[in-house]
């Protein structure tokens, strides 16, 4: 049974992960109608990815004897200076969701819920991918495809169906 301090973490990290699904897809339009269909295509597999986040956690906390928020999302931005504020804004977010995820592992210890820190583990993985994933993007970008968006767009396109 989960303690209640645990489920209400759980239910602001199942809005947070929510709101990162909107918020890619948001980014997603946006690259879209600007002509960035690589750059769509990865967002638009990474909103699909935060939803599944966010449904993993809801099953856990059900599963759990706790019950799950389904919450309301703040409106996301519809426009983006460009594509490398995008990406700028993609890993500020990922960290801002890390020190989430780490505020979550405390309180888990804190309250000695060691299956909830087990389950969280998972997650803790998954924001070293993410962050790296937002790191490795911008280098490209940094190193020359901000000055020519067309391969570095392309090359995001295979990355996600190489995957
Ligand atoms: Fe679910 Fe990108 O953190």
């Amino acid at each position: 049974m989960l303690k209640k301090k645990v489920e209400d973490i759980c239910n602001r990290q199942i809005e947070r992960e929510g709101y990162s699904s909107n918020l890619y897809l948001a980014m997603a339009v946006w690259a879209e109608t600007k002509g960035f269909g690589g750059t769509s295509g990865w967002l638009y597999a990474q909103a699909e990815e935060e939803r599944e986040h966010m449904l993993k956690l809801i099953k856990f906390v059900n599963d759990r004897g706790g019950k799950a928020i389904v919450p309301a999302f703040q409106k996301p931005a519809a426009e983006f200076e460009s594509v490398q504020s995008l990406f700028e804004e993609v890993l500020k977010h990922e960290e801002f969701i890390t020190s989430s995820i780490n505020e979550m592992v405390e309180l888990t210890l804190a309250e000695k819920d060691y299956t909830t820190h087990n389950f969280l583990q998972w997650y803790v993985a998954e924001q070293i991918e993410e962050e790296s994933n937002a790191k490795g993007i911008l280098d490209k970008l940094n190193l020359g495809g901000k000055h020519n968006l067309y391969p570095f767009d392309r090359d995001l396109q295979r990355s996600r169906t190489e995957k």
